[in-house]
């Protein structure tokens, strides 16, 4: 059934759905929020558990095997446990992985494994208390730490750090994040900070991949990882002898757009076929008009026709795009 996979006008097959449960977060990123605050969605805003479960099961129907649960910080959202249990059970997806901010990862490591979680990608941007305070608003670096450590023992595999690199706050710290991938088996992760919606980032100059690897070259030669079809966007090397990898998402210095599968899924019931493009299709609306399954599907072909070739977020450009990270889930 050719006609029932998700391939957009250029020709790129799309499996991986990534879906933002809550906008809201226990944390204040400067990097991801805006200085004003944004009003909350309502409870009736965002999509039910039951109706995320049905799109996924369409989704499924079209060929993605992926899923990626993001927010906000997901794991505020009340029942995520339990709806997490219910996604591993649905039959035809391959991988399921979350995407938190590391702060309930301690307490809850266990209900997250049970509900048959296998990765789990961490933001942790500093290893200095009084910065990670400064970056997040809040002063629990100890937490995510040791929800990071717990992680490990407990056999999750990969566990990939995010760090947002940013000129001026954690700069000074690209060694030393990425010399964690020698004694651990963690993925370390830098992340070109791409302006969009409102932060609390100025325009200052970007602190792209050539630069961050070039700071990092001190501790050894970066060895390639040949990337393999379903690896995300991230570009990745180790050090010779480390436990851990290393990687470089450089949606700036070098998009990796022709390789993109990705299509989101908004909390507000919004499917995004581009992270950096502002089109949505709205799926909440059909579904909550009485819409049908196969009505529903046609959201996703409507979407997916819209899928930009590339994005236009360039290095010099002030953002054009109006979402927020913190809505879109990254
Ligand atoms: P896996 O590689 O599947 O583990 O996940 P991931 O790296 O895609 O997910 P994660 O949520 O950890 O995102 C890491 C960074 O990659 C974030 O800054 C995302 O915004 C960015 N990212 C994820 N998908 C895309 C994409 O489609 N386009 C762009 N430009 N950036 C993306
Ligand atoms: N640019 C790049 N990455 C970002 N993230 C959040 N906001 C931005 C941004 N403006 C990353 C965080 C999080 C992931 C989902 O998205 O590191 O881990």
């Amino acid at each position: 059934m050719a006609e029932l996979k998700l391939i957009d006008p250029y020709n790129r097959h799309l499996n991986y759905l990534r879906i933002s449960i809550t906008d809201r977060c226990n944390l204040k990123c400067i990097y991801c929020v805006p200085r004003d605050l944004i009003p909350r969605l309502s409870h009736d805003d965002i999509l039910t558990y039951e109706e995320i479960l049905r799109l996924v099961r369409i989704g499924i129907k079209l060929g993605i095997s992926k899923i990626r649960v993001t927010g906000g910080e997901p794991l505020v959202r009340k029942g995520v446990y339990s709806f997490l249990s219910d996604l591993s059970r649905l039959d035809g997806l391959a991988d399921i992985s979350l995407t938190t901010n590391g702060v309930s990862l301690k307490a809850n490591l266990r209900r997250i494994k049970t509900a048959g979680i296998k990765r789990i990608n961490i933001s942790l941007d500093t290893l200095n208390r009084t910065k990670f305070e400064r970056i997040t608003g809040f002063n629990l670096f100890d937490q995510v730490w040791q929800g990071i450590e717990m992680a490990m023992e407990m056999g999750f595999h990969p566990i990939k750090l995010n760090i947002v690199a940013l000129n001026g706050i954690n700069d000074d710290e690209l060694a030393d994040m990425a010399r964690l991938s020698f004694d651990y088996p963690l993925h370390i992760r830098f992340i070109e900070y791409m302006p969009i919606g409102e932060s609390q980032i100025g325009n200052g100059p970007l602190l792209l991949a050539p630069e961050i690897k070039k700071r990092i070259s001190v501790l050894g030669s970066l060895i390639p990882v040949t990337n393999t079809i379903d690896d995300g966007p991230a570009q990745r090397y180790h050090f010779e002898g480390a436990a851990g990898e290393i990687g470089f998402i450089h949606a700036l210095s070098h998009h990796f757009c022709d390789r993109c599968n990705r299509l989101r899924l908004t909390a507000r019931g919004r499917l995004r076929p581009c992270l950096l493009s502002d089109h949505h299709e709205d799926v909440k609306e059909v579904m909550r008009t009485g819409g049908t399954d196969e009505e529903l599907m046609e959201v996703f072909f409507k979407a997916v026709r819209h899928k930009p070739s590339d994005h236009n977020l360039a290095i010099q450009n002030p953002s054009r795009v109006c979402g927020q990270m913190s809505s879109i889930g990254g």
